[in-house]
């Protein structure tokens, strides 16, 4: 494979300081090295800007910085289908407000091979909301919401390819506001919470949305909030949420990820190294990058795979 590291600092979609600083401390943290240590090839193409846009006053006077997350949008739905046709795109966040521009845009790469889009949202909270719906007017809780083509993105670039609900699986789900209960709860995203990993184990849902994507020849972007993980393990995010992924289950996914074959993108997001213990969280993050990628114990099959 090669990846391409697309730095993206995005630190607007909430209030709370230090995404920014996420794409250094992945560079610190090793994320190169770990990739060509796989026998991959690495690109890195330094930190993008936002684009300098105009956009009308929201209607929610709530809605924060509002110009430079529609900036950054444009910016990463640009740089997501530049850098697709090269290779695979590893897009350091910056917090979860960067993927309104790095879905849509491989949505539209997609679109353009002719192949399915499909998403996987690892992440205590569903992102979901619209600007007219979000209680805390911070973005990053309206990616998924942008995607999907639901009203109320009006400043926002036109969606090249709107990504089908039916298309997205969510897990680690235990934060869900009442606003985005509504739209979930009659809709068709693939939904896995915390209390259905703890029943069944996480491989069961994963595989099941794995058998789909590949029975439709499709494309699968991974995007990865650090608070999928139990705060225990992964404590440098701004929004933790008691009761998260183990590292374990963290690496399954990853692993089973790449005996798929199917990841074309990837999003590391909402890192805030200002948080972290002694980089942690970087590391963590950077070793789960790994699992997706190949790093295993054995490259032989074990008593469990054989
Ligand atoms: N649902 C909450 C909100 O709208 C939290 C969103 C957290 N999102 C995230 N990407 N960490 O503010
Ligand atoms: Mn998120
Ligand atoms: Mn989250
Ligand atoms: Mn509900």
């Amino acid at each position: 494979k090669h990846c391409i590291l697309i730095g993206a600092p995005v630190d607007c979609g909430k209030r709370r300081r230090g995404c920014l600083m996420g794409p250094d401390a992945y560079r610190t943290a090793g994320i190169a090295d770990a990739i060509t240590d796989l026998g991959h090839s690495v690109e890195d193409m330094g930190n993008l800007t936002p684009a300098e846009v105009m956009v009308p006053t929201p209607a929610n006077p709530k809605v924060y910085k509002l110009a430079e997350n529609v900036g950054w949008t444009r910016t990463l739905m640009d740089a997501a289908q530049n850098a697709a046709p090269n290779g695979m795109p590893i897009f350091l966040g910056g917090d979860h407000a960067l993927a309104a521009g790095t879905v849509a845009g491989m949505a539209a790469h997609a679109q353009k091979a002719g192949r399915p889009f499909f998403a996987l949202w690892l992440d205590a909270h569903s992102d979901i909301h619209t600007p007219d719906t979000t209680d805390t007017g911070n973005l990053h809780g309206t990616p998924v919401g942008y995607v999907t083509g639901r009203d109320g993105f009006g400043a926002y670039p036109p969606l090249p390819a709107r990504v089908d609900p039916a298309n997205i699986c969510m897990i680690g789900l235990r934060s869900v506001d009442a606003a985005e209960h509504a739209v979930l709860d009659d809709g068709d995203v693939m939904l896995v919470d915390m209390r259905m990993i703890d029943e069944e184990g996480i491989r069961a849902p994963l595989q099941t949305f794995l058998d789909r994507v590949a029975a439709a020849n499709g494309m699968l972007h991974v995007s990865l909030d650090v608070d999928f993980l139990d705060p225990g393990v992964a404590p440098a995010v701004g929004t933790t949420v008691p009761g998260g992924a183990t590292v374990r289950e963290g690496h399954l996914v990853m692993e089973m990820l790449c005996d798929s074959d199917l990841v074309s993108s990837l999003d590391l997001v909402e890192l805030n190294p200002f948080l972290d213990d002694r980089g942690k969280t970087a590391n963590l993050m950077v070793d789960l990058t790994a699992s997706l990628l190949g790093r295993r114990v054995f490259d032989r099959p074990t008593r469990s795979n054989a």
